[in-house]
C-alpha cells in the first residue's frame, strides 16, 4: 500500500503511512500554470498497488487538487484507490434551507467518490452525509484522538456548546468516565451566537476544569461565548477542544484570551493541532481493506 499526501494534508498523510506499518509515502510534484490552473504529477511505482490519497478539502483549490490526484493515481495503474478526506468541505450545507439551493454535501460526495474505491472522512457535520456516497464510505471520529490528549489532563466535566454536539460530549464523557452537560445555542449571525443553560442537570462548576467539545471551530464565536459562560459559573479552567480547527480570522486569539488551552486534531493544519486521527484512519483501512 502507498500513501500520497495532498498539499492540504501532508503531515497527516505521513502519520497515516507510519500507522500502516511504514507504507511508502510520497507527495505530488505541483506547480501552477500561468493562468493559475494546477499541474501535478505523482511519483513512485503505483501500478497494481493500493493507494491511499489523503487530502482535506478546506478550499476549492484543495478539492481540485484531490480530483486531479485521483485521476493521476488511476492513470498510474493503481489497483484500488482509498480516498481519505479528513476535513470534508461543504459538508455543512447538508440540506436545502431555501428553494433554489444545492445540497452541497451531496454534490461533493458524488465528485469525490468518482475515481475512488472507498472514501474515509472524519467527523462529518452530519453523519447522514455518508448516505450520499454510493461506494463504501466510512467516518472516523476525532473523539478518540482528543480523548487520548485529555486522559493526560485533570478533566472534571465535558460540555457540548449546543444540542447538535451532545452525542459527542456524551461519548467523550464515557471514554473519560466524567459527567457531561450541554448548552443550548441560538445563532444570531455567522459570527455571533447566544448560549443558555440547557434543560438537563448542570453539575457544580466551582473550581472545576471544564472541557468544551465541538466538531469544528470556525469563527470561534461558539467557543468564546461558551467559555465565558463556564467561567461566569465558577469554572477554574476551560479547555476548548475540537476535531477540525478552521480558526478563521482572529478566532484562535479570541478563544485563547478566554480559555486555558485549545486542542485540535490534525485534520487541518492549525496552531492547536496536538492530537492525530492517523491511528483511527489507519484502523479503518486495515479492518476494511486488508491487503
Ligand atoms: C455547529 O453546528 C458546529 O458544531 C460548531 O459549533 C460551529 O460550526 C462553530 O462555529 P463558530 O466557531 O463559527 O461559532
Amino acid at each position: 500500500m502507498h500513501v500520497i499526501g495532498g498539499t492540504a494534508s501532508t503531515a497527516l498523510a505521513e502519520r497515516i503511512s507510519r500507522e500502516l506499518d511504514n507504507a511508502p509515502f510520497g507527495i505530488p510534484f505541483t506547480k501552477r500554470f500561468p493562468d493559475g490552473e494546477l499541474y501535478l504529477r505523482v511519483g513512485g511505482r503505483l501500478e497494481g498497488d493500493d493507494v491511499v490519497l489523503v487530502q482535506s478539502t478546506r478550499t476549492d483549490e484543495d478539492l481540485i487538487e484531490l480530483l486531479l490526484l485521483e485521476d493521476a493515481v488511476r492513470e498510474a495503474g493503481a489497483r484500488r484507490t482509498f480516498v481519505v478526506v479528513p476535513y470534508f468541505g461543504y459538508a455543512r450545507q447538508d440540506r436545502r434551507f431555501f428553494p433554489g439551493e444545492p445540497l452541497s454535501a451531496r454534490a461533493l460526495c458524488r465528485h469525490v467518490e468518482l475515481d475512488a474505491d472507498a472514501v474515509i472522512t472524519v467527523d462529518l457535520h452530519s453523519p447522514q452525509t455518508l448516505s450520499h456516497f454510493t461506494k463504501p464510505a466510512f467516518e472516523a471520529s476525532g473523539i478518540s484522538a482528543l480523548a487520548r490528549l485529555l486522559k493526560e489532563r485533570p478533566v472534571d466535566v465535558l460540555v457540548s456548546p449546543d444540542k447538535g454536539g451532545v452525542d459527542r460530549a456524551r461519548r467523550m464523557a464515557q471514554l473519560l468516565d466524567r459527567p457531561w452537560f450541554g448548552f443550548e445555542k441560538r445563532r444570531i449571525d455567522s459570527d455571533h451566537v447566544e448560549l443558555s443553560l440547557g434543560a438537563g442537570t448542570i453539575p457544580p462548576l466551582e473550581g472545576k476544569h471544564a472541557v468544551l467539545v465541538d466538531d469544528v471551530i470556525t469563527t470561534g464565536g461558539t467557543m468564546v461565548e461558551a467559555a465565558r459562560l463556564l467561567k461566569r459559573r465558577g469554572a477554574r479552567a476551560v479547555t476548548a477542544a475540537c476535531t477540525h480547527g478552521l480558526f478563521l480570522r482572529d478566532a484562535f486569539e479570541r478563544i485563547k484570551a478566554v480559555t486555558d488551552e485549545i486542542l485540535s486534531t490534525d485534520t487541518l493544519d492549525n496552531p492547536a493541532e496536538k492530537g492525530s486521527v492517523a491511528p483511527d484512519v489507519a484502523q479503518i483501512l486495515k479492518r476494511e481493506f486488508p491487503p
